[in-house]
């Protein structure tokens, strides 16, 4: 398994301002989806093209274009949902699935209540969007799910890791796991709380894009 820390002056200028407690929602919702997409720029780096040629006003020039199948984004709801358009727009013709986990509050483990995957994923990238790995057990889920589907490569778009969370994903997925596994975050925090928050982190993610229900 892969951990890529973006290392880039603007990533931490808002990552900075998504963690203040004073950002209040619709600034939130804005900087996740910039946030998002600079990840994904770095998330997507290996994602699979084809050689094309394109007639320009002059001449003809060799290109790529993505090749097919075409990748799958995976938002994680409810929190993931807040990260779709800004990957939508680096990868406008992926197609999304979606996975809903809910975590219990008291054992930290979280279960599935919704599932909406292609059946097969044979040499597909794939693209987890989901804002905290804290414990890593809906990760892990996810990343389950797509490879048991056959999934080309698994990559996580997380705007915040704890050490916890990239250690139990980096032991079910080892470096011999035949496709490549990635984590593409804006940070890497120093732990989890008692109650599996991030720390320092930057709060409940879904509750600070969607409110507290
Ligand atoms: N989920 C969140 O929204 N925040 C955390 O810190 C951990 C899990």
């Amino acid at each position: 398994m892969h951990t890529l820390v973006a290392d880039h002056p603007l990533i931490a200028h808002k990552l900075t301002a998504l963690r203040d407690v004073h950002t209040e929602t619709p600034v939130f919702r804005s900087l996740t989806d910039e946030l998002v997409t600079l990840l994904a720029y770095e998330a997507t780096r290996d994602v699979k093209v084809e050689p094309v040629q394109v007639h320009t006003p002059l001449a003809t020039a060799e290109g790529a274009k993505l090749a097919r199948p075409i990748p799958l984004v995976v938002p994680v709801l409810r929190a993931g949902i807040g990260m779709l358009d800004g990957m939508a727009r680096l990868l406008p013709k992926a197609d999304v699935g979606f996975v809903g986990l809910a975590r219990d509050e008291e054992t930290l483990v979280a279960s599935t209540y919704a599932t909406r995957l292609p059946a097969d994923l044979t040499g597909r990238d794939t693209f987890v969007l989901d804002p905290m790995l804290a414990t890593g057990g809906t990760l892990e889920t996810v990343f389950g799910m797509l490879a048991s589907r056959g999934a080309a490569s698994l990559t996580a778009i997380c705007l915040l890791a704890a050490p916890e969370g990239l250690a139990r994903i980096s032991e079910a997925f080892p470096d011999d796991f035949p496709v490549p596994v990635k984590v593409v975050t804006a940070g890497l925090d120093e732990r989890l709380n008692e109650r599996g928050y991030i720390v320092p982190g930057l709060g409940d993610a879904g509750d600070r894009l969607f409110g507290e229900i």
